[in-house]
């Protein structure tokens, strides 16, 4: 039996975790669920939204499947999301982004994959304030981090059948930081020489990707330039509910869908469960449980062909139900 750590998360995060659960558990596979909150709701008893033991726990089990966390803006705790990755070196956030059966968007033809540098950037948490109207946040680019996570996108495009693994950044403007990465790209290109190069600057990509996503395979970009850029090529699948994704470092994972805890819709039974299913069926490929991970595929790519669909994609479904639907589709 495979044990994994689960943190169920807030706002929408349990709704959907119970969900995967069940949908997982009904596939026949048995997990043993190391079950691990974190968040704001857990500051006042342990002092840290992010407690030792949730760590420990990943440790241990060198898998994880986390739903969101919510990050209050301003004032308080770093955010849970960003500790985690960083605590855990999980260096490589990868974000697969395909069109899902019978989910009508512009584009019937997108199948990307976003690699995101997960460990540095204006995301180090690097922040000083000046005085009362001035605050510096360092961006912090080093080789290192840089060729790591260009290595780790060339040897998934090698790994996935990919031809092409475009870099993103701003080298035009933010010379040091985004030329640094930009060289770490170049250099580790060398080293695979079947694999296309390109080299496009972040703006211009919105610009195409909205225009025709067809034309990018794999993007490798820092922290974030990647988190945007995410954002915008799940919209181009049908939004947040349905766009997954991975934190990969050396020693364990951590998979997680790419949105956020909508505390608009908490507790209201609408949340669609969809990405961090997709998140569980790559963390099912990862331990080896490729025959559990085509099942649950199917059900869903039935269920969605069925035209069962959760209110975020134009259904009428709630959370519940939608699973439901899944479930019976396994059998
Ligand atoms: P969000 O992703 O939570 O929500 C944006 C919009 O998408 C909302 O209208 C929401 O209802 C909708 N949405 C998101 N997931 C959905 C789903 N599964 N089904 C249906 N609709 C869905 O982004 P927002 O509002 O900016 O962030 C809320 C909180 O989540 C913040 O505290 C933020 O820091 C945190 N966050 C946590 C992440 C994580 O745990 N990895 C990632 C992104 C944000």
């Amino acid at each position: 039996m495979h044990n994994i750590t689960l943190i169920n998360g807030d706002g929408i995060g349990p709704e959907i975790s119970d969900s995967v659960v069940k949908i997982i558990k009904a596939s026949g596979l048995d997990i043993n669920w190391d079950i691990q909150t974190a968040g704001v709701d857990v500051i006042e008893k342990e002092g840290s939204p992010l407690p030792q033991r949730v760590l420990d726990s990943v440790r241990k089990n060198k898998v994880a499947l986390k739903a969101p966390v919510t990050t209050p803006i301003g004032k308080g705790f770093r955010s849970v999301n960003v500790q985690l990755r960083k605590d855990l070196d999980l260096y490589a956030n990868l974000r697969p982004c395909k069109n899902l059966p019978n989910v009508k968007t512009r584009f019937d033809n997108v199948d990307l994959v976003v690699v995101r540098e997960n460990t540095e950037d204006l995301y180090a948490g690097v922040e000083e304030k000046i005085d009362e109207n001035t605050a510096h946040s360092i961006k912090i680019i080093t080789r290192k981090a840089s060729e790591r996570i260009c290595r780790f996108a060339f040897d998934y495009a090698l790994k996935n059948g990919r031809k092409e693994v475009c870099v993103v950044t701003k080298a035009n403007i933010m010379k040091l930081s985004d030329g640094l990465f930009l060289d770490s790209y170049r250099n580790v290109a060398k080293d695979y020489p079947t694999i296309k190069q390109r080299e496009i600057l972040v703006d211009n990509l919105c610009m195409q990707l909205v225009q025709d996503p067809s034309r990018f395979d794999v993007l490798v970009l820092p922290n974030l330039y990647g988190d945007i850029v995410s954002d915008l090529t799940a919209g181009l699948i049908g939004g947040l509910g349905v766009a997954q994704g991975a934190n990969i470092g050396l020693d364990c994972a951590v998979f997680e869908p790419v949105h956020g805890s909508a505390p608009d819709i908490k507790g209201q039974n609408k949340a669609n469960p969809t990405a961090l299913l997709l998140s569980a069926i790559e963390m099912l490929k990862y331990i080896n449980e490729n025959e559990h991970a085509l099942k649950i595929e199917q059900a869903l790519f039935k269920t969605l062909n069925e035209n069962n669909k959760t209110v975020d994609l134009g259904g009428k479904l709630s959370t519940t139900e939608f699973t439901d639907c899944i479930i019976k589709n396994l059998l």
